[in-house]
Order: structure tokens, then sequence, then C-alpha cells
């Protein structure tokens, strides 16, 4: 409530600063009209994963249809002091709202304080930023849902409930300091930690809370790194120790799982279930290949529409659209935010998801 109510303040504030009313046009004719078009800041934190590219470029050629000028700035490979020189930088360059996909969650209560004093809202862009009172709205996709679905998937695909077990799996996550992680793993052990608890799933490496099956900034290396000390550690190979799952949080942390499994002779007829999310190109070519089962499907051409309606929303004073009100406290109080749906992409549906969705061409994939 108390975030909702300064969602609604920052909202005020700044279209008294703008003098912007609601005229029911487009941003773009509303904009232009007699004067520069307004600055919006978009931060987005590393250029070596696709997704972080795609939302980029959507962001910014959805802003500048609607009549924006767009400061796009990426952080270097995922790197913080980087990001944080660019935000204060934006705010210093008169941006009129702030959109930030988030390099670590944690370390941007300084940066954003200006931000709070020019009246400058900030939209957290994916990964929610935190402890910051600066922070307006959230646009993300059902962060928890995401989990839920991978969990589920290994669940339906090991076909848990008819058949006898036990079954193993190993775990594997994201970046301790992106939010993210804490709902993503949240949400898939919903679902498997009761069966790991009923012995139906075996976790060998007995490793199962978030610090120790984490990927430090949510890099293949790393994962491919930890997932073969634990084939050496329990064996994992075909006529070894039988390996049923892995939960991936992502593509990323899935393409360095695939890695380390294809090195230990696991091929695409006996391959364990792998979980992913994104549908980037080269987790879609695992799963065409048959070294990655899933991958969750977050459009970002969605995701950006909807962080562009924010924009214009709060550039023309006017209530961003929001579905949840409840879910993510940031530790200053909870953010009003809006959440897109994911979709499970496999072998099955992956042609009619991202191909005849524009999402990915057919001549990326061959
Ligand atoms: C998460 C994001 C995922 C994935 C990951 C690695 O915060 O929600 O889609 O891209 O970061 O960058």
């Amino acid at each position: 409530m108390k975030k909702l109510l300064k969602g609604a303040a920052a909202l005020t504030a700044l279209a008294l600063a703008l003098g912007a009313g609601c005229t029911g046009k487009g941003a773009g004719e509303t904009q232009n009209r007699g004067a520069a078009a307004a600055k919006i800041g978009v931060a987005m934190p590393t250029k070596s994963l696709q997704r972080w590219n795609q939302d980029g470029d959507n962001l910014k050629r959805q802003l500048e249809a609607a009549g924006y000028a767009v400061d796009l700035q990426y952080g270097g490979e995922n790197d913080i002091q980087i990001q944080v020189g660019q935000i204060e930088n934006m705010i210093a360059g008169g941006v009129k709202v702030l959109v930030i996909a988030a390099i670590d969650g944690g370390s941007l209560t300084e940066a954003l304080k200006a931000a709070k004093e020019k009246n400058i809202p900030v939209i957290a862009y994916d990964r929610l930023i935190m402890n910051s009172d600066a922070v307006s709205y959230y646009a993300t996709f059902d962060n928890t849902k995401v989990g839920a679905m991978q969990g589920q998937f290994i669940v339906e695909r090991i076909d848990l409930a008819n058949a006898a077990g036990p079954f193993n799996i190993e775990l594997v996550t994201g970046a301790p300091d992106d939010n993210n992680v804490n709902f993503f793993f949240g949400g898939a052990m919903s679902v498997l930690k009761p069966h790991i608890d009923s012995g139906k799933l075996v976790v060998q490496s007995g490793q199962t809370t978030i610090a120790q099956c984490a990927t430090p900034n949510w890099s293949s290396e790393e994962s491919q790194k930890r997932f073969e000390n634990l084939i050496q550690t329990y064996n994992y190979r075909p006529g070894g120790t039988k390996l049923d799952a892995v939960l991936c949080s992502n593509d990323s942390t899935s393409i360095g799982v695939t890695n380390a499994l294809v090195g230990a002779g696991w091929n695409r007829d006996n391959f364990p279930i792998t979980t992913g999310q994104d549908c980037d190109l080269p987790a879609v070519k695992n799963i065409l290949a048959g070294v990655q089962t899933m991958s969750v499907f977050k459009d970002t051409r969605i995701l950006a529409e909807k962080t562009v309606g924010m924009v214009d929303a709060l550039i023309k004073g006017s209530q961003p659209e929001i579905n949840d009100t409840t879910t993510y406290d940031n530790g200053t109080g909870v953010i009003p935010s809006y959440l897109c749906e994911p979709v499970v992409v496999t072998l099955d549906n992956y042609k009619a998801m991202l191909l005849d969705s524009g999402y990915l061409q057919e001549s990326q994939i061959q």
C-alpha cells in the first residue's frame, strides 16, 4: 500500500514537472509538439546474453516509436561499477524516467537517491532493484511461475506420480545477487521439495540451497565447472550413476550443464531431463539437438511493450498498468508490478511459439 501511494506520488511529481496532461493522443504527438522529445534512460546488464540485446533493442525501438529519445547503455560484462556510472550519467543528463535491469539488485541504493531527489521515476525492468525507495514500478514476468513450470516439467517428464524411482536430480540456479533467483528457485522447489523430502527424488550431492546451487553472473563457464565437479564426484555417466534430471534456472546455466554432460558421454538417446529459461538461440539449438529438454519462453517484446506503456503513463501523468501489488517487496515496501506470462517451450511447440511468432527466424536455427 505504502508503495502504491509512493508510485502515485512519483507520477504526480513527474507530471507536474513536465507540465503534461492526458490528452488521449499518442505519446509521439504529445511529446514532440513544440518541445524536444523527453529522454528515457535504459540501463541493461550485459550484451553477452541474447535476451538483453533483444530487451534493449525492443525498448529503444518501441520508445522511439512512441516519440521519446532513448539513452540505452549496457553494463559491460555484468560490471556493477560501469552500470552505476551509467545511471549517474543518465540522471545528470536529464532523463525523465529510468528503466533499469540491475546487474546487482542491491547495488543501486546510493545512485538512485539522486533520481528520487530529481523526481525521476525508476522502473525496475525484469529484475527487482532492492533497498531503494526510488523504485516506483516493476515490469517483469511471473518469476515464481517460471520456476514452478520447470519443476512441474521435471515431475511430469519423469512421471513421478506413477514411476517407482528413486530418481537422481541435481539443481543449478543463477546469480545470488539477482533477486529473481529467489523466485525461480523458490518456484521450482515448491514443486520438487516434497518429492525430495519423500525420497523419490534424490540429490546425491546434497546441494539444495540457493547458495550451494548458485552460478555467479549466470555464467555458462561457472555452471559447467560446477557440473564437471559433480560428475567427477558422483560418477554421473552413462554406465555409472544414473542422472535423471537437472533443474537449471535459465538457458545460460543449462548450456554449461549440457557441455559438462556431453563431455561425460551423455547424448540425445539417454540425455537427462534438463530445463532452461529464455529460449536463447544456443539453447533452442540444444533442444533441437536433444541435449536440453525445455526452456521457458519469456517474450521480451511483450515485456518491452508493457514497460513502454508504464513510461508513457508516467510521462503523461496517468496510472501505469499493473496486475500485482503483493509479491515484490524490495525492502522498502511492495513495488506495484506488471507480471507477464511465461510459456513452456519444447520440441513439440517451438515452431508455433518461436518461429511463427517471429521471435526467431528459421534460418537462425538451421
Ligand atoms: C534473470 C532473467 C533471466 C535470465 C538471467 C540471466 O534475471 O530473468 O531471463 O536472462 O537473468 O541473465
